[in-house]
């Protein structure tokens, strides 16, 4: 495992971090306690010692789940987020400040968090939506001023909505963020075009999230794959995107001339082949999928031409 520096944040961390949202086991159906102990603990064993997590992930069972797993362990890096207060994801352009983070709310979330993981301070407290609007907001910025006096976090960051890397220059030339984290994947390229050159000039730590487009870039994702109604995933992929996917990713494996099964540690690779990038946070409920993601870090970045056929594979949708 290689390690990166988390901007400017004294961090360093694994080149492949963990998330751990599915762990949370309410939106993604079939994760077992269990099993998802195994895959934080074989993660660890791999050099993993970056780990993405949320209040709201299963109400705080995987900031719980972590806390089995590691306790207070000062060499397991953890970042969690606060939720917004009225549970809209993502942000409306119209929320106003007061309805998604007031301070009360934002300070009593910081609680939770540090209680769920038993820890006294958080390494990352991430907005777990944002809307640019909010930036200069008084209250905002008094907030954040407020919870890192405290000592409470070591940094602060916005976890960016889906698909809008630029919906969050505004708060990173505020001063107060260090850490963005943000949708960064083979298929949604678009934080190389604003978002990245503005984090490598002020040496904003960057989270990629969401390496395998949620599996679509795992190569697993067929025509006739299901997800039981429960699972978000069955919306995600609604209507015809099972079918797109499938045979963008064919045509993808032909180009790279590799094989459908050799396709994650590529799209991991991907990620990682920006020097922007801190650590890419792919969720991994098995100790399988840890290990075999773990060592994409040990193959280094993409090789100029493969990386060359990655770009032309960018797919600007409308989710
Ligand atoms: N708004 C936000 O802040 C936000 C939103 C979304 C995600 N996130 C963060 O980003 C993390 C990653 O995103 P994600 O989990 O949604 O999606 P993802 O990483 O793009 O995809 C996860 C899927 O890939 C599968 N997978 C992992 N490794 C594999 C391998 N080697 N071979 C085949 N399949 C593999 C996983 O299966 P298994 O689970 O069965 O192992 C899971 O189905 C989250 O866990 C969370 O921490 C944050």
């Amino acid at each position: 495992m290689r390690y990166r520096s988390l901007g400017c944040t004294g961090l360093q961390v694994s080149e492949i971090g963990y998330g751990a949202w599915g762990i949370g086991a309410r939106q993604w159906i079939g994760a077992e306690d269990a099993q998802s102990l195994a895959a934080l603990h074989a993660a660890r064993d791999a050099g993993v010692n970056f780990f993405d997590t949320a209040l709201a992930y299963g109400e705080g069972h995987s900031e719980r789940l972590l806390a089995r797993a590691f306790g207070a362990s000062p060499e397991v890096i953890i970042a969690s987020k606060v939720p917004p207060k009225n549970l809209i994801w993502p942000a409306r352009p119209q929320s106003t400040l007061a309805e998604v983070f007031p301070r009360a709310h934002v300070l009593a979330c910081l609680e939770n968090s540090l209680r769920n993981l038993g820890r006294e301070r958080l390494d990352l407290f991430q907005f777990h939506v944002w809307n640019d609007a909010w930036a200069d907001d008084p209250e905002w910025l008094a907030t954040v001023d407020e919870i890192k006096a405290a000592g409470k976090v070591r940094c602060i960051g916005i976890s960016i909505n889906d698909h809008q890397p630029a919906n969050s220059l505004r708060a990173l030339a505020s001063g107060r963020i260090q850490v963005v984290q943000v949708i960064y994947n083979l298929f949604d390229q678009s934080p190389d075009d604003e978002l990245f050159p503005v984090c490598a000039a002020r040496s904003i730590g960057v989270i990629a999230r969401v390496p395998f487009d949620e599996g679509s870039l795992t190569g697993q994702i067929r025509p006739d794959t299901s997800f039981p109604a429960e699972d978000w995933r069955h919306l995600y992929f609604a209507g015809d995107r099972k079918r797109q996917v499938w045979e963008r990713v064919q045509h993808l494996c032909r180009d790279l001339g590799i094989r459908p099964e050799d396709l994650p540690a590529i799209a991991l690779r991907f990620c990682l082949s920006s020097p922007v990038v801190s650590t890419v946070i792919p969720g991994m409920r098995s100790p399988r999928h840890v290990q075999a993601n773990a060592g994409a870090s040990d193959e280094g970045p993409l090789t100029p031409a493969a990386l060359a056929i990655a770009h032309a594979h960018r797919w600007v949708r409308n989710f």
